[in-house]
């Protein structure tokens, strides 16, 4: 069968993708199901989307699990997709050695329980010397809330007499991100057919192409992502240039 993939134009690989995974609830709805059912499924997206990218050789997968305001959910929810991260980190973490990839998280990690936590840090631990990707689970994750600490952080330097505010510039506020080790996103792409940002990533996503698809997470296949690189690829990307000064 042809597959899309076979159109990437490889030296032009997107190094770093960042997803909102979006549309699990409405999934299930429309089967009769319960929300739950639609997290469940979407376990499965995400290890087709994380094989996929590191079989191309993306070098950095950022994905959106869990945001502050996810907070706000039925307790219902809420544990249930704690329940679904710790069983998803401990049945996944055989694919994530197999495929050399390596388990970041940022977020706000210390409001998750305990357990969820705690397996986190091992499945990270366990995976640290991988080198092909490093996949990234955002999690009690915002982007204001990431642009908040920063700035606490810069502030309490600057009182504290480490930093000369003069110094204070692009690539300083990016070193205090939680992304710090990072390149930004050169593609977002957010399934399930909302246009918006969501809080996700704000200062990183400054020059990102931007890819919508009607597709609801769960059936977010390797296809579909092969879809979203050669859409990206047949963008121009002029960051402020004019189209005949890129093409000198
Ligand atoms: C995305 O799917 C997963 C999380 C936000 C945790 P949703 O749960 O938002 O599903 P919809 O958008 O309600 O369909
Ligand atoms: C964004 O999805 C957060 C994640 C995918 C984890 P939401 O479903 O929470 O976003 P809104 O509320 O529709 O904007
Ligand atoms: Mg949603």
């Amino acid at each position: 069968m042809e597959s899309l993939k076979d159109k990437i134009i490889m030296e032009r690989l997107p190094q770093h993708i960042a997803v909102i995974m979006d549309g699990n609830g409405r999934w299930a709805k429309q089967q009769g199901k319960m929300r739950v059912f639609g997290h469940q499924h979407g376990v499965q997206a995400v290890r087709n989307t994380a094989e996929a990218c590191a079989e191309l050789g993306v070098k950095y997968l950022t994905l959106y699990a869990f945001s502050t305001e996810n907070w706000k959910r039925s307790s219902f929810e809420v544990d249930a997709l704690m329940g679904l991260l710790t069983s998803a980190l401990k049945n996944e973490l055989k694919t994530l050695n197999d495929n050399n990839i390596r388990l970041n998280a940022i977020g706000d990690l210390k409001r998750l329980p305990t357990s969820q936590y705690e397996a986190l840090m091992y499945a990270i631990d366990n995976t640290k010397n991988n080198d092909r990707m490093t996949m990234t689970l955002c999690l009690s994750y915002s982007g204001r809330w990431e642009l908040v600490k920063a700035m606490k952080d810069i502030a309490d330097e600057v009182k504290n007499g480490s930093l000369d505010p003069e110094k204070i510039d692009e690539a300083l506020i990016s070193r205090h991100l939680a992304t710090a080790d990072m390149p930004d996103p050169d593609l977002l792409i957010r399934t399930s057919g909302e246009e918006r940002i969501s809080n996700y990533l704000l200062w990183q996503i400054a020059y990102s192409e931007l890819y919508f698809t009607e597709k609801f997470w769960p059936d977010f296949s390797k296809e579909d992502l092969y879809q979203a690189i050669v859409d990206y690829q047949n963008r121009e990307r002029r960051f402020g240039k004019t189209s005949e000064q890129i093409k000198k």
